[in-house]
């Protein structure tokens, strides 16, 4: 069991299950770390950072580099990223998230618009890619007349994570450079828009500096595009092999709320993040190393019928309660969970206003990753 081969994560489940029951905290001679497969344990690690800490990485490929605080707020750890945290929350509140509603069921619309019924369509590139994105360019205030642009640097960011060529480094490079532009212009002339009030947000008189502002930056657009397109390619397909529970969101949209979090438990479209261990701990009768990497298995823990009963392994659009760790836990739980929630519920609103059936017309195309769970191909033709 290789788990940092993309095959591994083609189909975890079977091996996900096997490590819930048998070992639940195994240690991987191969990758060098330990993985960590139950809801409880998993939530044990999330919420204790002086044990477990991000500083020094989140991902296993993080050990082969030097990692930079700067760079992202995912590195930080107590007290470094209360603080980071607190400066950049308020361009989160579920007020200013709300606010974003209109704007987003427009855009829904407009590339719903696009799509004909009954005719095949491949709904990742269609919908699925740019909602999020033009999201995500509205709330940081990139000017229109840039946005084809901006996606082309921001597609390279993503590349760049998965496969670092020099051409993805290079255009990611030229990104940082656009973003430092655009950074300078809002602290001297502020507008209405996030990177404004992350600008000229202050705690203890300390304001982000410039590095720190384009580190959330980028970290945005990585942890806000390629996740929530995920999760709209996993819940359209969910539905289309689930025509009894898309039958039932047709019959209720009431039922949306809850079916966008069991979509988040079913797909979880990141699968896993490590800490490493900032001392000897011992944990299910394991006995983890300082300096250890433990690799959290989020797919695993929301299957895991402990928490989920006999229907752990069911998608169903009704569960109620749901606590699935699909935004993570603690410390780092996902600050764009709102906004999140707020596309799939809308996007999924329109979608169902229109159409009442969902059919695959090919074969869906997953993307090679060992991290995000996602399609990058999903033909479907919708009536
Ligand atoms: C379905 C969509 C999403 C999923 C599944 C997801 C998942 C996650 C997870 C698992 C973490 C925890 C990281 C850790 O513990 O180390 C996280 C953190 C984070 N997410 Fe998301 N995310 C999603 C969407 C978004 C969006 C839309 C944004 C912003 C626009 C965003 C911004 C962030 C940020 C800034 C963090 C770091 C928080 C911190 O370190 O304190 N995410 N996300």
């Amino acid at each position: 069991m290789n788990v940092l081969a993309p095959e591994f994560w083609v189909d975890p489940y079977p091996a996900f299950a096997e490590l819930r029951d048998d070992a639940p905290v195994k240690w991987h001679e191969e990758c060098a770390l330990w993985t960590i497969a139950r809801h409880d344990d998993l939530m044990r690690i999330s919420r204790d950072p002086a044990t477990f800490c991000s500083g020094r990485g989140v991902l296993p490929s993080d050990r082969q580099r030097e990692v930079d605080p700067a760079a992202s707020i995912l590195f930080l750890d107590p007290p470094d990223h209360h603080r980071h945290r607190k400066l950049v929350s308020p361009a989160f509140t579920p007020r200013r998230i709300s606010a974003l509603e209109d704007r987003v069921r427009r855009l829904a619309k407009e590339l719903l618009d696009e799509v004909d019924a009954g005719e095949a369509v491949d709904f990742a590139p269609a919908v699925a890619e740019p909602l999020p994105m033009l999201v995500i360019a509205d709330m940081l205030g990139v000017p229109a007349s840039d946005r084809d642009q901006f996606k082309l640097w921001s597609d390279a960011m993503i590349d760049a994570a998965t496969e670092p060529t020099e051409e993805a480094y290079a255009l990611a490079f030229e990104l940082w450079q656009y973003f430092e532009k655009i950074i300078e212009e809002r602290r001297v002339d502020p507008a209405d828009d996030l990177i404004s009030v992350i600008a000229h947000a202050e705690v203890d008189d300390v304001p982000l500096n410039n590095a720190e502002l384009n580190g959330f930056c980028m970290t945005l657009l990585v942890a806000g595009n390629e996740t929530t397109r995920n999760l709209i390619t996993g819940g359209i397909e969910a539905l289309a092999n689930h025509r009894d529970q898309l039958q039932r969101l047709v019959s209720d949209r009431t039922l949306i709320p809850s079916a966008v979090e069991e979509m988040l438990r079913w797909v979880t479209p990141v699968m896993n993040f490590a800490r490493t261990a900032t001392k000897d701990v011992e944990l299910r009768g394991e006995r983890i190393a300082e300096g250890q990497m433990v690799f959290m298995l989020y797919g695993a823990a929301n299957r895991d019928p402990e928490v989920f009963g006999p229907s752990a392994d069911s998608f169903d659009v009704g569960r109620d309660p749901n606590p699935h760790v699909a935004f993570g836990f603690g410390e780092h739980y996902c600050m764009g969970a709102s906004l999140a929630r707020l596309e799939a519920r809308v996007l999924f609103d329109e979608l169902l206003q229109r159409y009442s059936t969902v059919e695959l017309a090919g074969e869906p195309e997953r993307l090679r990753s060992s991290l995000m769970r996602g399609l990058v191909h999903l033909p479907v033709t919708l009536n």
